[in-house]
């Protein structure tokens, strides 16, 4: 909300002056003087002492000021009534200071006016705007005049609307209020540091409006170039820190390669059908899970630098496996929970075309046995999601260090005739159709080394006889 404040004595020229500025900007001025007056006028028509502070507070329950709006001007109405021309008389004047000096006639009109300020544009002129009011609006102006000045401009505006008054009388009221105002307890008029003073003695209306005006262009252009300002020193500090960030990657990035390369040598695996997986494209590859040491194979031998492994956060939870895991391409997800943050990594990943290493299981098979644990349904849903192909892949036997381990990568597969489908309804079929994919490999994988003794070019040879004796088969029974 624009909130421009403008505090000062009376007869400075504020509210004429406040009516030009809201004008010109096309917002609403909101003449916080003439609610005083208008809870004044209440007091004395009610035949109370403005200055008795009991009577004009057992007043405020039932006052109620409103506005509407006639043409260009604003029309104050109490109680319903319009009482724009009453409250100007010269004699409310003098007791709208009396009534602003009570404590909760201020605290009454001063909630009006913030709700007004808070939800409106608005040009509020009044003694406490700037102090009280909306200490902090952006918009603050301090509009004075001296006396002498103040009292002529207010003897030619009452005298201009036929009101009998002497010249004396007027300066000795201005003088009145003006010390009223600035010297009783609650809230009295005083210039904020902030608000920026304008002396209009000298000055034609226009010329304090151009100059309210220009003030509160420069206001926005300081205001602009502090925030470019923030924004720029936003930046660098990001730049300087993505530097260091980048700098201390590159130590857990050696670190990585050179986990690696050990890893390589110190697993040593005879990994069957490698050419069945995709090179540089998206893949959910999916594995039984025997051992610790069954990521690292995979993804140092046939994933590559690209590849992403999902792991346990409490494995990452120290800050320098987390960061040297990060680098090998590990995506730490929280076990137990709809982990968001690990599903975008995956999906981004996918998208990305980058091939991501998921255990099914969810834990490793501690009985070591060929039969899988329950699968979890996330693979499903990604391979789903991204459009992915799954890339099933079987471990013989819990891989051992220095050992003669054994892994089979099977024909890559989609999901596709579920990619139509409402995600919730095929979770589980998908599942199933993951798992069926699966056991048929296990089945291959105890062939190829229980039947062939692990050599691939046996397995082969079986598969071709195999295939050649169910087609004759198929041949015999159709001569029958
Ligand atoms: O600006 P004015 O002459 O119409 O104001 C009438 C009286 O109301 C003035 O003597 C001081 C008081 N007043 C105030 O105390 N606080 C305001 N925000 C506005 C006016």
């Amino acid at each position: 909300m624009i909130n421009i404040a403008i505090d000062g004595p009376s007869g400075a020229g504020k509210s004429t002056i406040a009516k030009m500025v809201a004008k010109t900007l096309g917002i609403t001025y909101l003449d916080t003087g003439a609610m005083y007056r208008a809870v004044a006028l209440h007091v004395v028509n009610c035949g109370k002492n403005p200055s008795e502070e009991e009577d004009v507070k057992s007043l405020l329950s039932e006052i109620n000021i409103s506005y509407i709006k006639e043409s260009d001007e604003n029309k104050i109405c109490l109680n319903g009534i319009d009482v724009s021309q009453d409250i100007r008389r010269h004699e409310i004047s003098k007791y709208a200071s009396e009534v602003s000096k009570i404590p909760a006639v201020r605290i009454f009109l001063v909630d009006m006016q913030r709700k007004i300020a808070d939800t409106s544009d608005v040009v509020l002129d009044g003694r406490d705007i700037t102090s009280y009011v909306l200490p902090n609006a952006k918009y603050k102006f301090y509009l004075t005049a001296n006396d002498t000045e103040r009292a002529k401009r207010r003897f030619e505006e009452l005298k201009a609307k036929g009101q009998d008054v002497s010249y004396e009388q007027i300066l000795a009221d201005v003088k009145d209020r003006d010390f009223n105002d600035m010297n009783r307890d609650f809230a009295p008029l005083k210039k904020t540091e902030d608000s920026y003073e304008i002396d209009s003695t000298e000055m034609s209306l226009q010329q304090v409006v151009d100059t309210i005006l220009s003030k509160i262009k420069e206001i926005d252009e300081n205001d602009n170039a502090r925030v470019n300002e923030k924004k720029l020193n936003n930046q660098v500090a990001k730049q300087a820190k993505d530097k260091k960030k980048q700098r201390g990657r590159w130590f857990y990035k050696g670190i990585a390669n050179f986990v690696r390369k050990v890893l390589k040598v110190l697993w040593i695996t005879k990994i069957y059908f490698k050419e069945n997986f995709p090179k540089n494209s998206k893949a959910l590859v999916i594995c039984n899970h025997y051992s610790a040491l069954d990521p690292c194979v995979i993804m140092s031998r046939i994933m590559g630098k690209d590849g992403k492994v999902l792991m346990k956060n409490e494995i990452t939870a120290n800050s320098f496996v987390d960061k040297v895991s990060k680098e090998l391409g590990c995506i730490p997800v929280k076990r137990g929970e709809a982990d968001v943050g690990a599903v975008k990594n995956i999906i981004g990943a996918l998208n990305n075309n980058q091939p991501v290493l998921i255990f099914p299981e969810g834990t490793r098979n501690r009985q070591n046995s060929k039969e899988f644990l329950p699968f979890k349904q996330g693979v499903a849903t990604f391979a789903i999601k991204a459009k992915a192909p799954i890339v099933p892949m079987i471990y013989y036997k819990k891989t051992v260090i220095f050992g003669r381990n054994k892994l089979m990568v099977g024909t890559p597969f989609y999901l596709d005739e579920f990619y139509d489908k409402k995600m919730s309804e095929v979770k589980e079929s998908a599942t199933q159709f993951i798992i069926d994919k699966m056991k048929e490999l296990r089945e291959e994988m105890d062939i190829l080394v229980e039947k062939c003794g692990g050599s691939k070019k046996r397995y082969l040879k079986y598969k071709e006889n195999q295939s050649k004796e169910s087609s004759a088969n198929v041949g015999d029974s159709s001569e029958e």
